[in-house]
């Protein structure tokens, strides 16, 4: 058993994204649901105004992608699992959306779309967030890492992938990439966390089918493999 809060724990490893609800552990430098929401008001009033400016082409002329005047730059270059992708973003799409819709990257699922699942979950600069509750252009300066980032370039496993087929982690599977992702997290921040650090690290990712100490037991597998 730690000898650390299992409440407030340290502050060294992950912890889920938003500040209401049951999962109250939120980072400072994480966005919340509030902000969330700030954001897609925002974006949304940005996006009125442009279809103002779309309306306003002439006949047969191509609106562009790109800025226009009070509008965000559509067309953004993305650094994707180490490559630079460039995609057409509306202003209020979610970054969840642009990578299983538009970049084909279907290893990151959508469960709830509204920030509570974590079948999302996505590195962002090497920290977890829910990719259906970020704006895509919120993350245009970041290190986007989905779950097909993690393999090798020789076709090796990371660790914890590795970990989560020794110990039979999954059941369905379909939470597997959102509990992956979160379980990279935390050994990235925290390579050698305690049982109880690693669950409340991994207690933003649901799942449906109860496979929560297979995971754990992943989970800690993999931070013994490292
Ligand atoms: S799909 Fe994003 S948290 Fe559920
Ligand atoms: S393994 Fe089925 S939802 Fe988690």
């Amino acid at each position: 058993m730690s000898d650390k809060n299992p409440v407030t724990g340290p502050e060294s490893y992950p912890e889920p994204r938003f500040d209401d609800g049951a999962l109250t552990q939120v980072a400072s430098t994480k966005a919340s649901r509030r902000q969330f929401i700030k954001g897609v008001i925002a974006s949304g009033a940005v996006a009125s105004s442009g279809a103002v400016f779309l309306t306003a082409c002439g006949p047969g002329e191509e609106p562009a992608a790109t800025a226009s005047a009070g509008g965000v730059e559509r067309l953004l270059s993305l650094n994707i699992n180490g490559q630079v992708r460039r995609v057409d973003v509306l202003p209020n799409e979610t970054l969840a959306m642009t990578l299983r819709y538009k970049l084909n990257l279907t290893g990151t699922k959508l469960g709830c779309d509204r920030g509570e699942c974590g079948a999302c979950t996505v590195l962002l600069d090497d920290e977890a967030h829910y990719s259906c509750s970020t704006l895509t252009h919120a993350a245009k300066n970041k290190a986007i890492t989905t779950i097909e980032g993690l393999e090798s370039e020789s076709g090796e496993l990371h660790p914890v992938q590795q970990a989560m087929i020794d110990e039979l982690g999954p059941q369905c599977g379909f939470c597997t990439p959102g509990q992956i992702m979160s379980a990279v997290a935390l050994l990235t921040a925290n390579p050698n966390p305690t049982r109880d650090e690693a669950r409340l690290a991994m207690s933003g990712n649901l799942c449906r089918c109860g496979a929560y100490d297979n995971y754990l037991n992943s989970v800690m597998r993999a931070a013994e493999m490292a």
